[in-house]
């Protein structure tokens, strides 16, 4: 089966609140941004979004130029329709992150429990570059991955675990990072999974 026809698949038999990545409020990360020097006609994405609420917050926040790219349409269809008449104020793209090719450049780049998917060196190499092109230098970059130590599979897919000084030297010296937190997320079944944010800001 084909990542896409996975991903596909997982949201057409799953709701929102089943999925073991769901949060009611993506509280860390919402904090991580409110926290960042941006104004809100930037550029910012949410790669991967999924069934995610954080668009609805950078909305209300008053982000006016926000993108969701997922590789699933039924994901975004659902966020869609989540968010009703609002939906059209958010750029919507049915893609593979690596194959990404913006016609801007983000200040922020958001990614929860994507990139450590990509379990092939070359698939992060193609990450790593569509990084660096479509995020603007002084842009911030925020990735959260399962933890050394944390699950070693996300739905059913192998991942890689990261901690901050691995994935700092994956993302290479373009890249440095400013902040890192932890989280015991808490799946809907109630299992406890370990989660590292990282934010990165790109080299001016
Ligand atoms: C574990 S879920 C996390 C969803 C969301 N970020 C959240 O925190 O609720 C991973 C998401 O990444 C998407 N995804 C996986 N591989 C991808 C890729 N190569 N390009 C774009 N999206 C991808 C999946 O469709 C799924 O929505």
């Amino acid at each position: 089966m084909s990542k896409k026809d996975h991903w596909e698949s997982v949201y057409k038999e799953k709701s929102a609140i089943e999925v073991s990545w769901y949060q009611k409020e993506p509280t860390i990360s919402l904090s991580l941004i409110r926290s960042l020097p941006l104004e809100k006609d930037e550029y910012v994405i949410d790669v991967g979004g999924g069934f995610s609420t954080l668009a609805d917050y950078l909305l209300e926040d008053g982000y006016n130029n926000i993108t969701v790219l997922d590789l699933s349409s039924n994901a975004l269809a659902f966020s869609k329709k989540r968010l009703g008449g609002k939906a059209d104020l958010i750029n919507w793209k049915v893609e593979d992150v690596t194959n990404h090719a913006p016609g801007q450049n983000y200040s922020l780049w958001h990614d929860r429990a994507v990139f450590h998917f990509l379990t092939e060196k070359n698939d992060r190499e193609k990450y790593k570059k569509v990084l660096e092109t479509s995020v603007r230098d002084g842009g911030y970059v925020i990735i959260a991955t399962f933890s050394i130590g944390g699950p070693k599979k996300c739905s059913g897919l192998d991942i890689v675990q990261y901690d901050a000084e691995k994935l700092q030297k994956e993302l290479g010296g373009s890249f440095k990072l400013i902040e890192e937190l932890s989280e015991k997320h808490i799946t809907p079944r109630g299992k406890e999974q370990l989660f590292g944010y990282y934010v990165f800001t790109k080299n001016a």
